[in-house]
């Protein structure tokens, strides 16, 4: 970045601290990045440095004139599926700099095949030093690359979308926020879905009536002990009816 830098420069080529928390997103389309996550807390902490983005254009390494990047699948079959060749340019040169250990720096497939994506992922990802995600496109990846580079399959959920860079955007906002530092005061990541295994429970503000309904009365004690025992049971409750699968996990747990 030059010494001369204006603000506006500096929303167009964040800060890069040395060491930060990064994210390398392999796509056919780089200009989806950073998208949602330029905006609000997980944009300010990119402008900042406290994370960076880098988005690897896939048809920089396509073959030909045409920079092709797909074929058709071996077996036939509809649609076209991308090239082990191309996307192992792509890994490798997104290897670079990264640590082997897939651990510390896990190399990630978007595929609805994979295992679901949940708080506790992020949580893993957020405590390495980055992350690579490969988004796919068409068919999807021929198999071979994904077993060469031992490439992790990960899942935004049961339903399939036209391309890995809204699951990858997904991912990374969940990620991000428990980077230390990202969210500042605004927000608390200790006390929220998941957490402690359970959905949280229900927030109101002001107004203190609204159409007829009041907010709950212990909300307004001023009584701590009491606002925490509420919300606790509301956040049992809500997880109870609405996730049996979360609860019963949460059941278990408990002494
Ligand atoms: C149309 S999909 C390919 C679906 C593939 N043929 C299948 O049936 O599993 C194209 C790309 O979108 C991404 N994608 C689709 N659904 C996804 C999901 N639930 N989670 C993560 N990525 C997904 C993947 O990167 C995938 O390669």
């Amino acid at each position: 970045m030059s010494v001369s830098a204006t603000p506006r420069d500096l929303m167009e080529e964040p800060l890069r601290i040395k060491g930060a928390w990064t994210a390398k997103v392999i796509t056919l389309f780089p200009e989806a990045f950073p998208g949602t996550l330029g905006l609000s807390l997980t944009g300010k902490a990119l402008d900042f440095g406290l994370w960076a983005l880098d988005p690897i254009d896939l048809r920089s390494f396509g073959a030909g004139k045409h920079r092709n990047v797909d074929d058709t699948p071996a077996g036939g079959g509809a649609g076209l599926v991308l090239r082990a060749d191309i996307l192992d340019r792509a890994l490798s040169m997104a290897a670079l700099n990264t640590p082997a250990d897939h651990s510390r720096w896990p190399v990630v497939y978007l595929s609805p095949r994979g295992k679901p994506f949940t708080q506790a992922t992020a949580q893993t990802w957020a405590a390495g030093s980055g992350v690579t995600l490969l988004c796919g496109r068409f068919e999807g990846v021929d198999q071979r690359v994904l077993d060469h580079h031992a490439v992790e399959e990960v899942s935004l959920g049961d339903f399939v979308l036209t391309g890995g860079e809204i699951a990858a955007q997904a991912m990374l906002d969940a990620t991000v926020r428990l980077i230390p530092g990202v969210l500042g005061n605004a927000a608390s990541t200790e006390d929220e879905s998941f957490s402690h295994g359970l959905l949280e429970h229900p927030q109101f503000t002001k107004p203190a009536v609204w159409k007829d309904r009041p907010i709950p009365e212990v909300l307004l004690s001023g009584n701590h002990a009491e606002i925490a025992k509420w919300r606790k049971a509301e956040a049992e409750r809500i997880t109870q009816e609405r996730r049996p699968d979360l609860w019963a996990a949460h059941a278990g747990r408990e002494p």
